[in-house]
Parts: structure tokens; sequence; C-alpha cells
């Protein structure tokens, strides 16, 4: 099962094995990580699930989309490695990819 390591507001790394299929947000927020709110449930519509995915594993996941780059834009500490965490669906060249959840949501 592909391993994703959170970087969670207070600082501290949780690695956690995300089944392939289940999104980056469903990782965090099956084993209580703080940090991702996840408010909608994973629909793309209220932006707490925001994170920043480290630069080398950027292309392991989809492509972001309109709707999610738009949502983006109500996000707080958006940079070019913002993405909604709903929306990284895990796949087997996910494994060892990072992600680090802003200060803001925490
Ligand atoms: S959980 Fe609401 S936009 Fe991702």
């Amino acid at each position: 099962m592909p391993e994703i390591t959170y970087v969670v507001p207070d600082g501290t790394s949780h690695v956690v094995d995300v089944p392939v299929g289940q999104s980056v947000m469903d990782g965090s927020v099956r084993n209580n990580l703080p940090g991702i709110v996840a408010e909608c449930g994973g629909s793309c519509s209220c932006a707490t699930c925001h994170v920043h995915v480290d630069e080398q594993f950027a292309a392991s996941f989809g492509e972001i989309t309109d709707e999610e780059r738009d949502l983006l834009e109500y996000a707080e500490d958006v940079c070019d490695r913002s993405r909604l965490s709903c929306q990284l669906v895990v796949t087997a060249g996910c494994d060892g990819a990072r992600v680090t959840v802003p200060d803001s949501n925490g």
C-alpha cells in the first residue's frame, strides 16, 4: 500500500498507508490526523483540505482541475504546490509522497 507522509501544523510527521483509490484527505481523516478538516467530505467545495505537495511528487497525482483551482482562491497560504487533498487520488506511483498541511489549517 502506498505510504504518504503528512507534515501537520504542529510540525510533526506522520506516515500513513493509504489504499490505492482513496484520497490523501481520506488517509488523514481515517487516521485522525490534525489539520485536514474536510468539512465538505471530499466533494471539492470547502477548501479545508488544503495541502502543499512536495515538488518531486506533484506529478504523481492527477492534474488540477479548474474547479479545484477556483476553490483554492478561498484558502490561505496558497502556493504553487497547493492542492485540495480530497482531489489527490492515491495510485501506486504515489508511494513515498509527502504533503504539508499549512499552519492556517491548524
Ligand atoms: S474536503 Fe472539502 S474541498 Fe476537499
